[in-house]
């Protein structure tokens, strides 16, 4: 059997002085190194030596295997560094050429605003709440107070889906029935939340509208809510976004889920009021919808109008984003132009 070890070293030692590239060096250590390698093999018939043949065997087996593994070792070694050799004086590997600059990924600029929007709501009370974006025409427009046939359906084009009374929804607002309702225990308990997310709105595409967009929808529901909380937590709000010294108005509307229903303009943080391109020379910005929750809203959200009482609002952070920015089209910000994104 040390014989035999002996054949089998030489042979395998001379068998990889004739191989000259890595796909034959790894057959090479199949065959010689692997679990069905001659010397696999004897090794495991080492067993069956006699008592006092088989620590010489042993030891002399396991010499043999690592002489093998260190020339396999330094071979493999040899290859890579000729392999190397051989791209570079090919020319594959210009070790001069500069190195090549790694493009940082950036947060998109709507998710940007969204976040700014997080922290300021959040300092002031209010939870995320995510809602469904495909939603029943009950939720998006029954329960808010928007009768079948309603003129006021008009103002949010819907997308219908094939099966009846699925559909995507037109805003944010029905989120407002499913976090009262959730939050609400039974019309028990007040409720501060924001609801990002997705809308989508079967109207012509221009630079002013796009068929999906982003809404973040706001609610807060308690026994002494007041308009007057509204105005002050919305100003509030805008100081906290737009600056310190930023001045809000509120210009009466119509929605058919609040009443009174109000729009907030915030003064141009562009020109601070002077009239710029941005806020079309009028020196104010109209940035969200807002009114008290109507009292049919907040029966169906569970709570009794008569001893409960919110305020929501509206808004669109790409617009917002747009008036930061100065974008002026906002089909930008599903585009995935680079040119764009890398502006944020
Ligand atoms: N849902 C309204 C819209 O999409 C905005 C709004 C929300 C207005 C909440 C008032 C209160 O236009």
């Amino acid at each position: 059997m040390l014989e035999q070890l002996d054949s089998i070293e030489q042979a395998a030692l001379a068998s990889l002085t004739t191989i000259s590239d890595s796909a034959a060096l790894d057959q090479w250590r199949v065959a010689q190194l692997g679990r069905n390698a001659p010397l696999a093999m004897l090794l495991s018939d080492i067993g069956k030596a006699s008592k006092e043949e088989r620590p010489v065997l042993g030891k002399r087996g396991n010499e043999v295997k690592r002489a093998l593994e260190e020339a396999y070792e330094q071979k493999a070694e040899a290859l890579r560094r000729a392999e190397l050799e051989q791209a570079m004086t090919q020319g594959a590997v210009d070790v001069t050429l500069p190195g090549r600059k790694l493009a940082p990924g950036r947060l998109h600029p709507s998710t940007q605003t969204f976040r700014q929007l997080y922290a300021v709501w959040a300092e002031m009370g209010f939870q995320v709440y995510r809602s469904r974006e495909v939603e029943s025409d009950e939720f998006n427009f029954e329960l808010l107070n928007f009768p079948k046939h309603h003129p006021a359906r008009d103002m949010q084009d819907t997308f219908f889906t094939t099966t009846p009374d699925v559909i995507l929804r037109t805003h944010t607002s029905p989120g407002q029935i499913r976090a009262m309702r959730e939050l609400g225990g039974n019309g028990t308990l007040p409720i501060r939340v924001i609801l990002p997310g997705m809308c989508y709105r079967y109207e012509q595409i221009s630079a002013r509208s796009d068929v999906q967009f982003y809404q973040m929808e706001g609610l807060a529901v308690g026994r002494h809510v007041t308009m007057a909380n509204l105005k002050g937590t919305l100003s509030d709000f805008a100081r906290r976004m737009f600056g310190q010294n930023v001045r809000t108005r509120f210009r009466s509307d119509h929605f058919p889920f609040t009443e009174p229903s109000a729009e907030m303009d915030v003064e141009c943080f562009l020109c601070g009021g002077l009239g710029c391109r941005v806020c079309k020379h009028q020196g104010w910005l109209e940035i969200l919808g807002c009114g008290m929750v109507h009292p049919t809203v907040l029966r169906n959200g569970g709570y009794d109008p008569s001893v409960f009482s919110g305020f929501a609002f509206g808004m669109g952070p790409q617009r917002i984003t747009m008036l930061m920015h100065k974008i002026e089209d906002i089909r930008y910000f599903f585009a995935n132009d680079l040119r764009f994104l890398e502006q944020f």
